[in-house]
């Protein structure tokens, strides 16, 4: 363990939130984990969709263990981690993954309380990983608004659909108001081009801005990629599937923008 104070800890949290579904947030947190374990940062991916768990899914891992065996006192956390191999995986980095409970729904109902426990045990997990990604459920339920309670980095993915907008604002919202600072940044994904991705971007920031007075940052835009599809048909991260398709090239570019403090050195 280091020394490092909460404060530290927390900063090295990351959720990827929406608001609304199917927007691609998995696909994001997948992606982005794999892209900062290129970068040779060791990374904790934890799937936070506790009702709808699918980052297994799009690994194409079969977890023996999930966090329900953590949530039910079977387990210690640290036990339920898993490593993702990676055949001829660049850098030195690490991509280890807590998985959900995929196709049960019973961890949807968690109350705060076991929520917060969570929260703690991921944040004092953070000692030993220079990022903790944590994919969400969509909607402003209270494990989407516990577990994006922290210091660290906050990415909303939107669309260019209205719905995906006004979701986005709903979730923007709340987190703003428990933390006006907090670092909210957008991923616009899914649009045709650039243009759309920015009109995106400043719909989002002039509601943002009118109605909380709160201006989020964009962090890129990534246009709709065939690619992508294939890759979660296939159970095979883009990263490993599909490298030089630009929805990979736009994650890489995101990960690229993510600090590194206090580095946490290899074993
Ligand atoms: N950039 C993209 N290009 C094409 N299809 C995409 C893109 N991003 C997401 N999708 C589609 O959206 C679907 C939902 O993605 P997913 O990551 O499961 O979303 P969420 O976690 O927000 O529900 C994917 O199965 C894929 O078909
Ligand atoms: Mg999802």
């Amino acid at each position: 363990m280091t020394g490092s104070t909460q404060a530290e800890l927390e900063s090295k949290l990351i959720t990827i939130a929406s608001g609304k579904g199917g927007v691609g947030k998995t696909w994001v947190s997948v992606t982005l984990a794999q892209a900062l374990s290129h970068l040779g940062r060791k990374v904790l991916l934890f799937d936070g969709d506790l009702g709808l768990a699918n980052v297994d899914i799009q690994l194409g891992i079969t977890p023996e263990y999930d966090i329900s065996d953590v949530i039910t006192g079977a387990c210690n956390i640290s036990s339920v981690i898993i490593p993702y191999e990676e055949a001829g995986a660049e850098g030195n980095g690490c991509l280890d993954v807590i998985a959900g409970q995929s196709g049960s729904g019973a961890l949807g109902m968690l109350k705060r309380e076991a929520l917060v426990a969570v929260r703690t045990s991921l944040t004092e997990l953070a000692a030993q990983y220079d990022h903790v990604l944590m994919d969400l459920a969509a909607g402003v339920d209270v494990s989407v608004t516990t577990l994006s309670t922290h210091r660290g980095r906050i990415y909303v993915v939107m669309t260019g659909d209205p719905t995906s907008l006004t979701d986005a604002y709903a979730f923007i919202k709340l987190a703003v108001m428990r933390n006006p600072n907090a670092d909210v940044r957008i991923i616009v994904n899914n649009v045709h081009g650039k243009r759309d991705g920015e009109k995106a971007f400043e719909a989002i920031k002039k509601a943002a801005q009118g109605f909380l007075k709160f201006t989020p940052r964009l962090a890129g835009i990534i246009k709709t990629d065939k690619r992508v599809v294939d890759s979660i048909r296939s159970q095979m991260p883009i990263l490993t599937r599909h490298p030089q398709a630009d929805a990979a090239s736009a994650v890489r570019e995101i990960a690229r923008q993510i600090p590194v403090e206090n580095k946490v050195l290899a074993d």
